[in-house]
């Protein structure tokens, strides 16, 4: 089984989604906070601290079986009042389990909306071809008067150096304090360099964005899976997985919304 990407976004999202969260809230968390005053204030792994008022259709996932205590599980993106497109390893879970929260940047904390999930749809090829990591859920209260984010269907959007920049809640690998909603500007490397850096993996041309630094440094991470990559005003992936975050020849890989949209948009629309 190893080798296998479906294998090795399992891993990530519950195997290190766990380790990552734990470490982070036990040892990172108030480590790096009290020991390193000096230590430059970044979130998500290199990035910056974010408001969802800025970006209201950036809806936190969390989920009952988190090993987090706030919950915290996955990302979503709010692309209609009831609906919100988050990756498929995310969906996997019973659909009593997950909540949605709609405008709370620190997930400790009770601001914002919040619903339950009515149904889920996930990719019917997803685990039985590479890539289609995407999955739709309905919410049981929309989030009526949100701003939703419209989907790009441009295939071609994805060439090297598109500025997109990924949202969520995840892990910062001792970055900055857990839980708190952040955002890093990831450029497309392109399909070639993912190709390249994820040849064991797999890495899928036609389906998925290599985005991030050829140096690391930035990066989504465990548990913004699910979360936007955001590209001019418009969804353009979903964050799937990497090996590791932000180490260098390592980038994050993206489930490319463009590939996926007519499918999405059918169940957005029903
Ligand atoms: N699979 C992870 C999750 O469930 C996301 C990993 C993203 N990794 C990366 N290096 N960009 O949250």
């Amino acid at each position: 089984m190893t080798g296998n990407k479906q294998v090795v976004r399992a891993a990530l999202a519950a195997g290190v989604l766990t380790a990552a969260s734990l470490g982070a809230v036990a040892v990172a968390g108030s480590a790096s906070a009290a020991q390193s005053p000096d230590r430059p204030t970044t979130r998500i792994v290199g990035g910056t601290v974010a408001h969802t008022a800025d970006t209201p259709w950036a809806v936190a996932l969390n989920n009952s079986g988190s090993p987090s205590p706030s919950g915290q599980w996955c990302g979503s993106t709010l692309v209609k009042a009831d609906k919100i497109v988050t990756a498929a390893h995310c969906a996997q879970e019973a659909v009593s389990t997950y909540t949605a929260i709609q405008g709370r940047d620190v997930l400790t904390q009770s601001a914002g909306k919040t619903s339950r999930i009515a149904s889920i749809s996930v990719d019917p090829e997803y685990g039985k071809s590479p890539a289609h990591d995407v999955a739709v859920m309905t919410l049981a209260t929309p989030f009526d008067g949100v701003d939703t984010l419209p989907l790009n269907t441009d295939k071609t959007a994805d060439a090297a150096g598109a500025a997109s920049v990924v949202y969520g809640w995840g892990s910062t690998e001792g970055t900055g304090p857990e839980d708190t909603f952040q955002k890093v500007d990831v450029p497309v490397l392109g399909d070639a360099y993912c190709g390249k850096a994820y040849a064991s993996e797999g890495y899928t041309a036609d389906g998925e964005i290599c985005a991030g630094y050829e140096e690391g440094g930035k990066d989504s991470c465990q548990g913004d899976s699910g979360g936007p990559l955001v590209l001019n005003g418009r969804l353009f992936g979903v964050v799937s997985w990497g090996v590791g975050c932000a180490d260098a020849g390592n980038p994050g890989v993206y489930a490319e919304v463009a590939t996926y949209a007519a499918e999405l948009q059918a169940q957005i629309d029903s």
